[in-house]
C-alpha cells in the first residue's frame, strides 16, 4: 500500500460485539430475540409506535453503557496517523467510533438521534423516547428513532459511492454480507481497482468478493492490521 493512498473502511455489529452490544445474526443475535417485521420497518412502526420506541429504548439504553474497543481506538489511530484518506462508514447505529475519536457516515442512521415522521426535523434524541413526545419544530406527535429500517434509503449513498470508486484500499470489518447495498460495497470497490480485505472472525455471506482475509477477534484484529499499515508492511 503506498502511503499516500486512500482508505475506505466498513463496519458492522462484529466491531462492537465486544464492546458488550450483540449482533444480528450470530447466536442467540438481536434478530433471533426479536422479529425485524416487529420492530425496524416502516410497517411496524406505523402498527405500533409503542413497541418499536421501547426496542430502540433498550438499544440506546445499551449503547450509551457501552465503551470503544481497541478495535475502534485503532480506526482513530489510523485515521490521524495515515498520510493518505481513511474514510469509516458504518453499518452501526451506535455511537463508539465518535466515542473512540473517530468521524464516521453512519449509513443506518443513529440511536442518538431523532426524526419527526411528520415534518423532517433531526434532534439530538432523548435516552427514552415515547410515542407522544411532541416533535420540537412542529409539535406534532410523530417523532421516530432517526434509524434506516428495512425497505427504507441508506443515508449518504452517493458519497459512498465516491468513496468506494477513488479508493485504494477497502476493508469490511465485523459485518456479515447479508444486507444490500452494504454487501455490496466490496465488489464495487474492487471493480473500481481497490485492493480488498476482509476482517472477521468468521466467514461472512461476501467473503469470496475479497483479496484478503484476516480472521480473528476484531479487538486484537484491528489493531494489529493497522499497525502493519503503518509500519509500511
Ligand atoms: N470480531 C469480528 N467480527 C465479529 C465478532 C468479533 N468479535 N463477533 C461477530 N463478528 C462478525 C460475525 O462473524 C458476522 O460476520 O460480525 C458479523 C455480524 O453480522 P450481523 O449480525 O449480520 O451484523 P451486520 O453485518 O452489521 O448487519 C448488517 O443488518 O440488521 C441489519 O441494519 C442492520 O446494520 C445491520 C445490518
Amino acid at each position: 500500500m503506498h502511503r499516500k493512498s486512500k482508505i475506505t473502511i466498513l463496519t458492522g455489529a462484529g466491531i462492537s460485539a465486544e464492546s458488550g452490544l450483540g449482533t444480528f445474526r450470530d447466536r442467540n443475535g438481536l434478530w433471533t430475540q426479536v422479529n425485524i417485521e416487529d420492530v425496524a420497518t416502516p410497517e411496524a412502526f406505523a402498527r405500533d409506535p409503542a413497541k418499536v420506541h421501547a426496542f430502540y429504548n433498550m438499544r440506546r439504553a445499551n449503547a450509551a453503557d457501552a465503551s470503544p474497543n481497541a478495535a475502534h481506538h485503532a480506526l482513530t489511530k489510523l485515521q490521524n496517523d495515515w498520510p493518505g484518506d481513511v474514510v469509516l462508514i458504518t453499518q452501526n447505529v451506535d455511537g463508539l467510533h465518535e466515542r473512540a475519536g473517530s468521524e464516521v457516515l453512519h449509513m443506518h442512521g443513529q440511536l442518538d438521534r431523532a426524526l419527526c415522521a411528520a415534518c423532517g426535523h433531526r434532534w439530538d434524541a432523548p435516552r427514552v423516547m415515547d410515542p407522544q413526545d411532541p416533535c420540537p419544530d412542529c409539535a406534532r406527535p410523530a417523532t421516530r428513532p432517526d434509524i434506516v429500517w428495512f425497505g427504507e434509503m441508506p443515508y449518504h449513498m452517493e458519497e459512498i459511492a465516491e468513496h468506494l470508486r477513488d479508493c485504494d484500499l477497502f476493508a469490511a470489518i465485523g459485518t456479515s454480507g447479508a444486507v444490500y447495498p452494504a454487501a455490496g460495497f466490496c465488489a464495487e470497490a474492487a471493480m473500481a481497482g481497490a485492493e480488498t480485505v476482509e476482517l472477521n472472525l468468521a466467514e461472512s455471506d461476501v467473503s469470496a468478493s475479497f483479496g484478503q482475509r484476516i480472521e480473528g477477534p476484531a479487538s486484537s484484529a484491528v489493531p494489529d492490521w493497522v499497525a502493519g499499515l503503518l509500519a509500511g508492511r
